[in-house]
Parts: C-alpha cells; sequence; structure tokens
C-alpha cells in the first residue's frame, strides 16, 4: 500500500481554457514529481512540475500532487502520463474545450462507491467522448474519509477512467463535512478562474456560452465549521461574481448563468428538515440566534435578482424539476421554459447511493414541480448556444431517458424586475 506509484488520478478546470489542473495520490514521499503532457500530434512530452502536500488525518496519510499544465491550445486532445520517483503512471488523455462552442456536461449528486449505479454507465459515457465536463455536486464516495480513508481511496481510483480524462468538477455535500471537511478539501482542486485561486468550497468557471457557479450549501448548516463571517463571505464572493457575470460584455458572450450546490432549496418531499422545517436555510438565510436577523445571507433572492437561469443542487435521493420558481410560487403557462421568468431548480441527487426515498411522494406533490423521477442516474446538459439549453434525465438503471426538455430565450434576463 505504501508506494509512490501515482493513483486516484484526476483533472479539473485551471484558470482559463489554456490550463487544466491534474491532481493525484502517492502513500510515500517522492522528492521528484511531475506530469508529462503531449499534444497528440507533437512527439515531445513537456512537462509540469507537481506540488506536493502532506495529507494526514488521524490514521490516514497521503502525499497530493498537483501539477499546473499551461499552454494548451482549444480544441486540440492531449495525453499525459503522471510520475513520481521514476514510475509512470498509465496514459489518460484529456480534450481541451473550445471557448464559443456548445458544450456537453453530465451532472449528479449523491455517488458513492457502494451501489455506484451510475459509475459503469459514466465510464461508456466518458469512453464515447460524450462530455466536455462532469459536474459532481456534493455527497461523493461515502465517505471520503470512511475507513481511514480507504473508501475515498476506493472511489477515487473507481472513477479514475472518468477523472482523469474529463475535467471532474465539486463541490461539498454533508458527507464531506468530517473534521471540517479535510478529506474534501485535500483531494480536490477546484480553481477559481476569476482569481486564478483554489477554492473547494466557491469557485466559478466559464465555460462555453455559460457561466458556472459552484458554492456550498454547507456552510449554513455546520455552525461548529463556519461562523456568521464564513457565510457572509461566501455570499459578498456569490454577489460579486453574479455582478461580474452581468457586465454587459460578460453576460452577452455567456448569457447562461447557471449555480450548483448539494443542499436544494425546494423539496419534493414537504416532510424534509432540509427544507421546510427549518425554511430553507439556503432560500432565506439562517436565521438562528448566531446570525444577525436583518441579514440571513438567503439566496434565492440574489440569484433571482441577478438573472440566473438554471439551478442545480443533489442531496435528495430522487431526480426533480421545477417550473421557473420564486418565493414558492410558479407558474405554468404551455411555453413556460421560453424566456423564463424565474430560475429553474433541478435536483439530481440519485446517481448511486444506498437509499431511496420511500414512495409516497405522489400525494404531497407541490404544485412548483414539472417533473420528478426515482431511478438512478444522472442529468445531461447541453449548453447548446446562447439561445437554448438542452437537458435529458438518464435512467442508469433502466438504460432510458426519463426526461427531456429544453430552456430557451432569446431576451435577457437582467436584470429581472
Ligand atoms: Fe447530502
Amino acid at each position: 500500500m505504501y508506494t509512490s506509484v501515482p493513483e486516484q488520478i484526476h483533472l479539473s478546470l485551471g484558470a482559463n481554457p489554456t490550463e487544466m489542473m491534474v491532481t493525484f495520490t502517492t502513500f510515500r514521499k517522492s522528492d521528484d514529481s511531475l506530469v508529462a503532457f503531449r499534444e497528440l500530434s507533437e512527439h515531445e512530452f513537456r512537462v509540469s512540475q507537481s506540488r506536493v502536500t502532506y495529507f494526514r488525518d488521524k490514521k490516514y496519510k497521503a502525499f497530493i500532487h498537483r501539477a499546473k499544465l499551461t499552454g494548451l491550445t482549444p480544441g486540440a486532445t492531449y495525453e499525459y502520463k503522471c510520475k513520481t520517483d521514476g514510475q509512470y503512471s498509465d496514459s489518460f488523455s484529456f480534450k481541451v474545450h473550445t471557448p464559443d462552442t456548445p458544450l456537453k456536461v453530465a451532472i449528479y449528486g449523491d455517488l458513492g462507491l457502494k451501489n455506484g449505479v451510475s459509475t459503469p454507465k459514466l465510464k461508456n459515457d466518458v469512453q464515447k467522448g460524450l462530455y466536455d465536463t462532469i459536474f459532481h455536486i456534493g455527497d461523493i464516495a461515502y465517505n471520503l474519509n470512511s475507513d481511514d480513508g480507504s473508501i475515498g481511496d476506493d472511489f477515487m481510483n473507481h472513477i479514475e477512467s472518468i477523472a482523469a480524462n474529463v475535467p471532474y468538477q465539486v463541490c461539498a455535500g454533508n458527507h464531506e463535512k468530517k473534521r471540517n471537511f479535510t478529506h474534501y478539501l485535500n483531494r480536490f482542486s477546484m480553481i477559481d478562474s476569476r482569481s486564478g485561486q483554489m477554492n473547494n468550497h466557491y469557485y466559478s468557471q466559464d465555460m462555453g456560452f455559460a457561466h458556472f457557479i459552484f458554492f456550498s450549501s454547507e456552510h449554513y448548516f455546520y455552525p461548529k465549521y463556519f461562523t456568521e463571517s464564513h457565510i457572509k463571505w461566501q455570499y459578498e464572493w456569490l454577489e460579486n461574481d453574479l455582478r461580474e457575470a452581468n457586465k454587459p460584455h460578460n453576460r452577452a458572450k455567456r448569457p447562461w448563468i447557471i449555480t450548483l450546490a448539494h443542499r436544494p432549496m425546494y423539496c419534493v418531499e414537504n416532510n424534509e428538515r432540509d427544507c421546510f422545517e427549518n425554511e430553507s436555510f439556503l432560500r432565506r438565510g439562517r436565521s438562528g440566534d448566531d446570525l444577525d436577523r436583518e441579514s440571513n445571507y438567503g439566496l434565492e433572492d440574489l440569484f433571482y435578482r441577478h438573472g440566473v437561469d438554471i439551478q442545480f443542487y443533489g442531496h435528495k435521493h430522487l431526480y426533480e424539476r421545477s417550473y421557473p420558481l420564486y418565493n414558492l410560487k410558479s407558474s405554468k403557462r404551455t411555453d413556460i421554459y421560453t424566456n423564463p421568468k424565474a430560475p429553474i431548480h433541478i435536483t439530481t441527487g440519485v446517481a448511486g447511493t444506498t437509499n431511496r426515498p420511500n414512495s409516497d411522494i405522489e400525494e404531497i406533490l407541490p404544485d412548483w414541480v414539472a417533473f420528478y423521477s426515482r431511478d438512478y442516474g444522472y442529468t445531461r446538459m447541453n449548453v447548446q448556444n446562447k439561445t437554448h439549453l438542452l437537458f435529458e434525465q438518464y435512467s442508469a438503471e433502466n438504460d432510458k431517458i426519463v426526461d427531456h426538455f429544453v430552456v430557451s430565450k432569446d431576451k435577457q434576463n437582467f436584470p429581472r424586475d
């Protein structure tokens, strides 16, 4: 086990389309760590040295290697391998997405090592080149820290043929919380493209015709780890990021603003603690004693005002799609997804876990629910152009598409009145 052979290799987006991060793990310290890469048409390999950090969590000890590949050409395909102490990993390859072209993404939350129903399907899809990137929006491995970290190691090795070949973007879920999210923070390398800095809790990325904002719903749930200041800093970061994305030249280039986090603002099951008893911390903000009631940092208003188009969440072990929705209200006119008047919420937390919700959802369906499915699977999104987003929900257990819909707009939705 204690070797310096690179394992758990995975990619994540860099600060711009000419960069890509490679992250991998070894269990022995090595003085020489690098990633060798070349464009498929090139003969010579280029080399990027890794930065190595020691990660220890109780009995778990590992070395995390991070290499930034630079000077990449959009549209080109690269081959790469990781090397430590003279030992090379297998070769992997990735294609750099070209700005201003359609972008295909697989999106899901809640994928474990055990009962990871979607994993073999995702491997096939990636092999066929179906995606430019994948978003795993929290609850990863169940859990990264379990069995002294071996569940996390096994999971990351298990998905290597996925995550080493397309950028694997993540955000934190409740299952990442152990010891202040330490495995989550140490194992991944999420780069915020505006600042160029790594921040696994919240960051944004531009890809194709969309601006993607990944943030932490978990800030609202663990006062032990996140004080009012942490919630405020994330809120202010979100507000600034949205303001920047809405500057006319930015919004003209990337008209779609899509947010992603783990816990939803709305749930089909209305007996759920996250959504109703607490009146959704995320939607209205925290109003506990530890926070000022005047500024609860609720996100529904912020996202509505700044013209967010789509909000993706996981956590609930089902797939649900809303009508355009704001302040508990939705409207159901027939062309509802054309120039929508409010954000559309999609919960896709059913990639593969050991439990699913019970079957009495039908009796308590809220008005805003357009569709839901309990099938294990994941969401595919095609950011086709500046006016059309195409969605489908793939059932991994029944190998069929269980939902598809199109969102289109030909006028801008910022500012919303
Ligand atoms: Fe969760």
